[in-house]
């Protein structure tokens, strides 16, 4: 039988969440995904290691802050594709090391951009092909945009934004037709966690790691897996969240 037809569009898909998001989507769609990251390097890595017969990927380096480059990407690729029928909003960064009041401006201003900026001018670019596809936006937020967090208030005020656009647009499904949905995992076994391991971040992650299991990231892949199959999922929020050692 012939696998369904996806055309998707993923940001920071180079990215270890993507890395697993990826691994399932290949295996159960075909049809044309485009990934969108600024790591040229690991965006041709996983474009290389996924197209197959029957699935096209389209890599396209882009940094997400710049709007235009954003834009020419997306649509480009909706072009190509003929359609876009699944965003999967997942590119986000950490802000910095250190408090708040000790972060510089353009680390505050360039997570607020890539954390909840980039969330709504991706899916402003793929406004026209979403709506005629009755598609759907996947957010990746966090859980650190449903509860605070004190060490990155920046990452968890933008993840905030990033959910409430969700659940926002999700109001006006019946007139676009497009549904919005948020995964909001807690800390997942990634290389964000990297830039983590510095400062005050590498203590709290330590200090967490002692009492919770880190989530994997297929389990965040398996929940938006399910988000795709179910097309009347509108305006869910889905926390996934660390279990406690035993
Ligand atoms: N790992 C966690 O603990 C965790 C927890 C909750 C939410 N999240 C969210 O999940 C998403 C994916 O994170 P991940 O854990 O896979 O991290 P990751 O660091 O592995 O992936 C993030 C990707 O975003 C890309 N990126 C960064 N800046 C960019 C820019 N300006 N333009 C384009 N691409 C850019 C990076 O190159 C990277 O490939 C993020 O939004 C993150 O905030 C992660």
């Amino acid at each position: 039988m012939a696998s369904p037809q996806i055309h998707m569009i993923i940001t920071g898909a180079a990215g270890g969440i993507a890395a697993a998001t990826l691994d399932k989507i290949t295996a159960q769609y075909d049809g044309h995904l485009g990934l969108l990251d600024i790591n040229t390097e690991g965006l041709n890595e996983m474009a290389q290691k996924y197209t197959r017969d029957g699935l096209k990927i389209t890599p396209y380096s882009t940094d997400l802050r710049d709007h235009k480059a954003t834009s020419d990407a997306i649509h480009s690729f909706g072009e190509e594709a003929g359609g876009i029928d699944i965003l999967f909003a997942n590119a986000g960064i950490m802000t910095a090391p250190g408090p708040f009041e000790v972060t510089s401006l353009d680390a505050i201003e360039r997570s607020i951009d890539l954390n909840f900026g980039a969330v709504a001018r991706c899916t402003h670019a793929a406004w026209p092909y979403l709506e005629k596809a009755s598609g759907s936006v996947i957010v990746n937020a966090s859980g650190a945009g449903l509860k605070p967090l004190a060490s990155d208030v920046i990452y968890s005020s933008s993840k905030a934004a990033a959910i409430m656009f969700t659940k926002s647009s999700a109001l006006r499904t019946k007139e676009t037709g497009i549904c919005f949905n948020a995964i909001c995992p807690g800390v997942v076994d990634t290389p964000i966690l990297n830039d983590s391991r510095t400062g005050e971040w590498r203590d709290e992650v330590h200090f967490f790691t002692q009492h919770f299991e880190l989530i994997q990231p297929e389990e965040i892949a398996d929940a938006l897996l399910n988000l795709i199959v179910d097309t009347s999922a509108n305006g869910e929020i889905i926390e996934i969240i660390n279990r406690r050692k035993t």
